[in-house]
C-alpha cells in the first residue's frame, strides 16, 4: 500500500486506482502525483517485506551508478593501474636498480623487529588478496564472463567474495598495528623538505639525502596506507553490512557545515538520500580508493624489491647491510649505533682473512 503526492492525495499500488481520504476506491485517473512521490521517496509506502529500504520502490540513481561502474570506473581505474606499471617499467629501464654504492661492510644492523615485520606482512598479504579478489569481482561482468562464460566465472565470484569479506579483518588489524608501531617515526620533520627538494636522490646516481628511520617518500607511503586504509575499511564495512550505516549523508552533512561544497560547487551536497543511494556511493568510493591505493602500493612494491638493492632484507630477515643503512638512512644509523655514518669500517675478520 502506498500513498503519496501530497499529504492526502493517496493512491493504491494497483495502477490507476486511487484511494480516497476515507479509504474508498475511485475510478482511474492521472497518477502523475503518486508516481512523482514514489520516485522522490516522499510517498508513504507500506509493504509486507520488512527490512531497511524495502519502502523504496523506485530509485533513480541506480542507472547512473551502474553506467558509472561499468564505464568510467573500469576504464579510468584500469588505465591508472596499467599506466603505473608502464611508468615503473620505464623508470627501471632509465634509472636502473638503485645499488649500494660504497663497499659492503659485511656487517648488518637490525632494521625491523619481528613484530614490525609481522604487522607489515599481515597488512601486505591481506592487501594483495583483497586487491586481486576485488578486481576479479569488479571486472567480472565486463571482462571475465565474456572470456570464460557464466558457469566458470560463478565459482570465481563466490570464492572472491568470501575471501574478500573475511580477509578484510586481517587487513584492518594490520593497519592498526602499522599505525601504532610507526606513527611516531612518520611525523613530518625538516629533513623531509630537503629530501623532497632532491627527489630523494632517486633521479641521480650519486646523490644521497639525509634520512632518519623513514624518509619523506616512505612517510607519504605510510600516511597513504593509513588514511586510504581507514577510508576503504569504512566504505567496505558499509558494503558488508548493507543499509546499516549512513556514512555519506553524515560526511556530506559535515562537508556542508564547512561550506566547502557551497564554495566550490555552488550548492550543498545532498544529505537526504535513500539507503540504496548510500550503497551506490559506498561502492563507487570503495573502488576509486582501491585503484588509487593499488597504484601507490605498486610503486612501493617496486622500490622494496627490484628497485633498490638491499631494501627487501629490511622486511625479509629484518637486518640490512650497514652500508645500505649508511647510504639511505644515515641519521637513523647514527642514532641507532651512536657511530658516524661516514667512518671507515674495517672488514669483519673472516672477510679480511679471505682477502689476504
Ligand atoms: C610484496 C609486497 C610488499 C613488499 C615486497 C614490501 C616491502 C617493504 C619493505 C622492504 C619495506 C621496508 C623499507 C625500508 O626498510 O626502508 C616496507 C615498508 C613498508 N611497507 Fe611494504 N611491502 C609490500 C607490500 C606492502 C603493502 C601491501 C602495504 C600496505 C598496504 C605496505 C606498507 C608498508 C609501509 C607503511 C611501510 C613503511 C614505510 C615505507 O617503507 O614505505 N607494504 N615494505
Amino acid at each position: 500500500m502506498m500513498t503519496g503526492g501530497g499529504p492526502r492525495s493517496a493512491a493504491s499500488a494497483e495502477l490507476g486506482t486511487t484511494v480516497g481520504p476515507s479509504g474508498e476506491l475511485s475510478a482511474p485517473h492521472n497518477d502523475q502525483a503518486m508516481w512523482n512521490a514514489v520516485r522522490e521517496n516522499t510517498a508513504l509506502i507500506d509493504t509486507q517485506v520488512r527490512g531497511p529500504a524495502t519502502d523504496v520502490l523506485i530509485q533513480d540513481g541506480g542507472m547512473t551508478w551502474l553506467t558509472f561502474r561499468q564505464g568510467p570506473l573500469l576504464t579510468w581505474g584500469g588505465w591508472l593501474l596499467l599506466g603505473t606499471l608502464i611508468a615503473l617499467l620505464a623508470f627501471f629501464l632509465i634509472r636502473g636498480r638503485i645499488r649500494i654504492q660504497g663497499h659492503k661492510t659485511g656487517f648488518t644492523i637490525e632494521r625491523f623487529a619481528f613484530v614490525e615485520r609481522f604487522g607489515h606482512w599481515l597488512t601486505a598479504g591481506s592487501f594483495i588478496l583483497l586487491g586481486i579478489t576485488g578486481l576479479l569481482v569488479l571486472f567480472g561482468r565486463t571482462f571475465l564472463i565474456p572470456l570464460f562464460g557464466h558457469q566458470a566465472y560463478s565459482p570465481i565470484a563466490i570464492a572472491s567474495k568470501w575471501v574478500h569479506n573475511n580477509v578484510s579483518w586481517a587487513f584492518m588489524l594490520g593497519i592498526v598495528l602499522i599505525f601504532v608501531m610507526w606513527v611516531a617515526q612518520n611525523l613530518p620533520s625538516r629533513t623531509d623538505l630537503a629530501w623532497i627538494a632532491k627527489g630523494g636522490g632517486m633521479f641521480s646516481k650519486d646523490s644521497h639525502v639525509h634520512a632518519r628511520k623513514f624518509n619523506a617518500g616512505q612517510k607519504i607511503v605510510f600516511w597513504s596506507v593509513i588514511l586510504l586504509g581507514i577510508s576503504i575499511s569504512l566504505s567496505g564495512l558499509s558494503l558488508m553490512f548493507p543499509m546499516q550505516f549512513q556514512l555519506f549523508s553524515h560526511t556530506f552533512e559535515f562537508l556542508n557545515w564547512t561550506r566547502l561544497p557551497q564554495l566550490f560547487l555552488g550548492e550543498p551536497l545532498i544529505v537526504n538520500m535513500s539507503p540504496q543511494h548510500e550503497m551506490q556511493l559506498a561502492q563507487a568510493w570503495h573502488a576509486i580508493v582501491a585503484f588509487l591505493y593499488i597504484a601507490i602500493i605498486l610503486g612501493h612494491i617496486y622500490i622494496g624489491t627490484v628497485g633498490m638493492e638491499g631494501a627487501f632484507d629490511a622486511m625479509g630477515s629484518g637486518d640490512v647491510e650497514v652500508q645500505w643503512a649508511r647510504e639511505h638512512h644515515d641519521l637513523w644509523y647514527e642514532e641507532a649505533t651512536g657511530r658516524d655514518a661516514h667512518e671507515y669500517i674495517p672488514p669483519p675478520p673472516e672477510t679480511a682473512a679471505r682477502r689476504s
